[in-house]
Parts: structure tokens; C-alpha cells; sequence
């Protein structure tokens, strides 16, 4: 990353990153030139998240810090938040987008961990290795090569073909494996995998199904009790997805009849709050089953990835004004800006207020090189790139229109 001039004073941008987030984010950032940065290993007790918020520009959370109103008065200067992790629901998101502050996540770094859980599962569940491991746990020799299978030639049903379901088809193809696969959108097959004709059809027609689909209303109890019936006799199923998806007690069914001989479940409907709750479930009976704790994308490498992709849009949100693939707010992605200075202008979504911006430019006799503009409902957020030599007036009377929330000047 080359390190950028901007009109602040990179020592003076306090980054703070708490939760024990990965060394990886850290020198992304020193890596861009910023000195000030605040670790923890925890989240901070409130009275010292705080004090330490108090003159932070960005913060870096896992799950377990609240983002809440209270939290931003207290954070009078933030102006990004990363969530090192997959999920956003820990961050009150439409209070953060009113103050203008977008919010960042890794959506697809644990996208690998994932595949390679469910790639192991299979193989695992195929040759009946789970039973057998619990068989000889209480002392029993199970030595038979009845039921025991190889993956080659077997057929992968894939249900939601995204960035998990691809990867999980490719891979298997390198072990011989046909694979099918089912989604709502139109998806173009990689490698010699096809598309199944349905949801059903695929059922009918897979050895192993796996659901790697996102949290709906469609996906909701998706293998229900109906769904249960259309699976070839003797299959596998595996769920790494979400736990709405498959009916636990249909599946648990299907294990007592034989209808499934085997599967694998890392997410479940309720699960535990903390590692000190039981994990209460009706698979706890079946040996065939391998029971994870919602730990598919949960891997070192991932950890690492995941603090690298975060402080890279956090870095790039701080040196050149881009949001790409924020989670709360206008989506602008921006070339770099050369020679020229950028205002960034965040304001409440109003009519009228571009004319403004652009009012302040023309009577200060600026010229506009370039200017990208998107909204939500709530708000506006407008980025200009003008001459130097005029930047310094301009800025001070855009901050001025009624409206704005907060304005940035980047050298
Ligand atoms: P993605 O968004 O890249 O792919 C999801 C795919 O499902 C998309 O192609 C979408 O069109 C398709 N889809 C949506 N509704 C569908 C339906 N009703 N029927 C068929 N297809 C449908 O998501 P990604 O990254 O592949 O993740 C998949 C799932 O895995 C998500 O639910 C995610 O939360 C979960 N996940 C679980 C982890 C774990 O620790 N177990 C870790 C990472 C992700």
C-alpha cells in the first residue's frame, strides 16, 4: 500500500482496535502511515471504552463491543467503524449511518475455513468414520468396510451456489466428484458442475446435499419434513449455513429411520451464548452425526484475512473517501485523487442540498474535476475533487450548509 499524502496528520488519526483483533490489521495500518493506534485483547469495561473513544477516528470491534447511540456521544469524532468479523448486528446501524459514519465488515474472508470443514465432513461421512471414532471411544472394534465409501464418482448437490457453495464445488471436482448445484439466482457452473433442474430435483439425485445459503424467509426450514422425503435413500446432508435452515427434529427423524445415514451441522436454531451454556439438541444421540460448534469459518488463517480485508477498507474510507462494501451506507468507490483535493460531504438526505454544494463551488470560482454522488433514504454523501489552490474556502462554507453532518478534506 503506498503511503498518501492527506490534509491531516496521519499521527493524529487514533485508531483504536479492541477485542483482540488480528496483529494483521495493525500493520495494515502502520503499513499506511497511521502511528496511532490503541490495542486491546477484550472489550473494554464502559467507563474506559469511553474515555478511550473519546478522540478515536475509527474503531475496530469483534462481536462482543455495542455500538449503541450512547456509545457515538461518547465517540464525538468517529468517523468509521470496522467489525472484524462477519456479522454487523452488534453496531445499532442506522444510528451510525445518521452520524455519518459507515461501517465495514468481512463478509467472505472465512469463505475457505468453510469449504475446507465441509470438504473434510464429507470424506469423513462417506467411509462412516464418525460412528466408528465414537464406537472405539467406548472400547468397540467396528473393522468393516460395509457402507464405507470413497468420494470419487459420487454426486454433491450444492445448495446455494455463492462464494462458499463455488469454492466447495471445485474443490470436490478435484477429488473426482460430480456436483450439481441449486440456486435462486442464475449462476454461471464452474468446472464441469451443472445447475440441478430444482430444489427437489437436486434432492432426488445427490449422495451428499450441502446448504450454503444465506438467512431468509425462502431458506427458512428450507429440509423440512417435506424436503426430507425427496432425499435419496441413505444420503448425506451437511449445514454450515445458517440454523433456520434445516428442521432439526425432521432431521433427526430421517437419522432414525436410515433416510439419512449420516451429517454434519454447524449451525443450529438456538445455540449457546457463551461456551459455559450446554449445547442442547436431539442429535446429541446419533453417532453418525458430527456436531460443530458454529465453528465453519472459525480458522487462524481466517482471523488474519479478515483483519487485513477490514483495515484495508477502513485505510482506503481514510486516505481516498471510498465506502465500497460498507454495510450501513452510501456506496461510493473512488479512483485515487492525483494532484487534487477531495471534498467529502456527508449530509441528511434533503432535496435541494447538491445544489447547494455545487452553489458554494461556483461562487468560489472552483473548478470541479470530477464528482460522485450517492444516497440512502436517510442520507447524502457527495465527493468532489477540485483544484488545490481553491480547496481551503470552499471547504469552510460547505460545512456551513444546513443539512451537513460531517465534511472531510483529503490532500
Ligand atoms: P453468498 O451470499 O456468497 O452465497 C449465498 C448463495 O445462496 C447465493 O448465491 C444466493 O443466490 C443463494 N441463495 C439465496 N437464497 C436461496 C434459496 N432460497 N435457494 C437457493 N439458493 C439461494 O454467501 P456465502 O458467503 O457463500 O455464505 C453462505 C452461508 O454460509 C451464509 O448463510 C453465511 O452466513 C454462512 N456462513 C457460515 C459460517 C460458519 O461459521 N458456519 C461462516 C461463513 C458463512
Amino acid at each position: 500500500m503506498t503511503i498518501q499524502a492527506t490534509s491531516f496528520d496521519k499521527s493524529k488519526i487514533k485508531v483504536v482496535l479492541l477485542e483482540g483483533i488480528h496483529p494483521s490489521a495493525e500493520k495494515v495500518f502502520q503499513n499506511a502511515g497511521y502511528s496511532n493506534i490503541v490495542t486491546a485483547t477484550k472489550s473494554l469495561p464502559q467507563d474506559e471504552l469511553y474515555s478511550t473513544l473519546a478522540d478515536a477516528r475509527f474503531l475496530g470491534i469483534r462481536s462482543r463491543t455495542q455500538v449503541t447511540p450512547e456509545l457515538l456521544q461518547h465517540a464525538p469524532k468517529l468517523a468509521g467503524i470496522g467489525c472484524f468479523c462477519i456479522g454487523t448486528n452488534q453496531v445499532d446501524l442506522k444510528a451510525t449511518e445518521v452520524k455519518g459514519i459507515p461501517v465495514f465488515n468481512a463478509p467472505f474472508a472465512n469463505t475457505r475455513s468453510v469449504a475446507e470443514l465441509v470438504l473434510g465432513e464429507m470424506i469423513l461421512l462417506l467411509r462412516g468414520i464418525p460412528g466408528k471414532n465414537a464406537a472405539a471411544h467406548r472400547g468397540e472394534w467396528m473393522k468393516s468396510a460395509v457402507n464405507s465409501f470413497e468420494t470419487r464418482g459420487k454426486i454433491l448437490g450444492i445448495v446455494g451456489y455463492g462464494h462458499i457453495g463455488t469454492q466447495i464445488g471445485i474443490l470436490a471436482e478435484n477429488l473426482g466428484m460430480r456436483v450439481q448445484f441449486f440456486d435462486i439466482e442464475s449462476k454461471l457452473a464452474l468446472g464441469n458442475a451443472r445447475a440441478a433442474d430444482s430444489f427437489l430435483q437436486l434432492l432426488e439425485t445427490s449422495d451428499i446435499v450441502t446448504f450454503h445459503v444465506p438467512e431468509t424467509d425462502l431458506t427458512k426450514n428450507m429440509m423440512d419434513a417435506t424436503a426430507f422425503k425427496h432425499l435419496r435413500k441413505g444420503a448425506i446432508l451437511i449445514n454450515a449455513s445458517r440454523g433456520t435452515v434445516v428442521e432439526i427434529d425432521s432431521l433427526a427423524e430421517a437419522l432414525r429411520n436410515g433416510d439419512v445415514s449420516g451429517a454434519a451441522i454447524d449451525v443450529f436454531p438456538k445455540e449457546p451464548k457463551s461456551n459455559q451454556e450446554e449445547f442442547v439438541s436431539p442429535l446429541r444421540e446419533f453417532d453418525n452425526v458430527i456436531l460443530t460448534p458454529h465453528v465453519g469459518g472459525s480458522t487462524v488463517e481466517a482471523q488474519a484475512n479478515i483483519g487485513i480485508e477490514v483495515s484495508e477498507k477502513l485505510v482506503r474510507y481514510s486516505d481516498n473517501g471510498s465506502t465500497l462494501s460498507t454495510v450501513n451506507f452510501p456506496e461510493v468507490a473512488l479512483p485515487s485523487h492525483v494532484g487534487k483535493h477531495r471534498i467529502c460531504h456527508i449530509h441528511h438526505n434533503e432535496p435541494g442540498i447538491l445544489a447547494k454544494i455545487n452553489d458554494v463551488f461556483s461562487s468560489n470560482n472552483v473548478n470541479i474535476s470530477a464528482q460522485y454522488l450517492q444516497t440512502s433514504d436517510s442520507v447524502g454523501y457527495v465527493v468532489t475533487d477540485i483544484d488545490q489552490a481553491s480547496s481551503d474556502k470552499a471547504f469552510e462554507a460547505l460545512k456551513l450548509i444546513p443539512g451537513t453532518i460531517r465534511t472531510r478534506i483529503l490532500y
